[in-house]
């Protein structure tokens, strides 16, 4: 399992302050469309030369496939470790995505986002006309057959799309509070016990650890624990 730590901080300056404090940690870093959008591909340098950090560019791409393939190049041209799309665009969209990406020496992973976590039932079902949880693992299945690498989804849903996937197919979970710190606007939360008993790949931690007086050592703590 590997820590992501989502740089959701408000300023350029802020975000570039944790990365140095976390400086030769082993975990990833989470950047977001707002930071993005904000201090664009220099920033991902940035976080580059601070240490060797692996980035997981939070894009949540989604259009009609080609221009979906299209940007997915761009994205992967800036030598970012993971991006994401959203398997709602459909197989077609994702087969195209990852046969343009298929043909770099190297390219990042690519998760599938299947659900918001912002729907309700109601909300879901009025569009999708599915459960969430059907729904969620008729994305699994969709974005494995489509060849992506894995999903964005919540640690309670993570063993069962595996299960129906591959053992092997990456789950990548928000919402943790590692040592049950409070849940903030997060719903369905979960600790690093239940992420690892339910085989998260990736847990993303963003408050619990930048609000933190000391946020290196909430990473040191979760690591070892996660190594342990
Ligand atoms: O601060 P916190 O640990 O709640 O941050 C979680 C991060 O994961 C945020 O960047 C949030 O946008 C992101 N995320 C999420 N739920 C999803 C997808 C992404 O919380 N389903």
């Amino acid at each position: 399992m590997k820590l992501c730590v989502a740089l959701d901080l408000a300023t350029k300056e802020e975000c570039l302050n944790i990365a140095k404090d976390l400086k030769n940690l082993d975990l990833w870093l989470k950047v977001g469309l707002r930071a993005y959008l904000r201090d664009g591909f220099r920033f991902i340098e940035d976080l580059k030369t601070i240490s060797e950090f692996k980035i997981f560019l939070d894009l949540k791409i989604h259009d009609i496939p080609n221009t979906m393939a299209d940007a997915c190049e761009e994205i992967a041209k800036l030598g970012v470790d993971m991006i994401n799309i959203h398997a709602s665009a459909g197989n077609i969209a994702m087969q195209e995505v990852m046969n343009r990406l298929n043909k770099f020496s190297k390219r990042p992973l690519v998760l599938a986002v299947s659900a918001l976590t912002s729907f309700d039932e109601e909300n879901f079902f009025n569009i999708y006309k599915q459960k969430i949880n059907e729904a969620v693992i008729n994305f699994a299945k969709m974005s494995n057959h489509s060849g992506l690498d894995g999903m964005v989804c919540s640690v309670f849903e993570s063993k069962n799309i595996k299960e129906n996937t591959r053992q092997d197919f990456l789950t990548l979970t928000p919402g943790i509070r590692p040592f049950g710190e409070c849940n903030d606007d997060q719903k369905r939360v979960a600790d690093l016990i239940m992420a690892k008993k339910n085989k998260s790949d990736f847990i993303v931690v963003g408050r619990p650890i930048y609000k933190d007086k000391n946020p290196r050592m909430i990473c040191e703590k979760i690591l070892e624990n996660i190594n342990g």
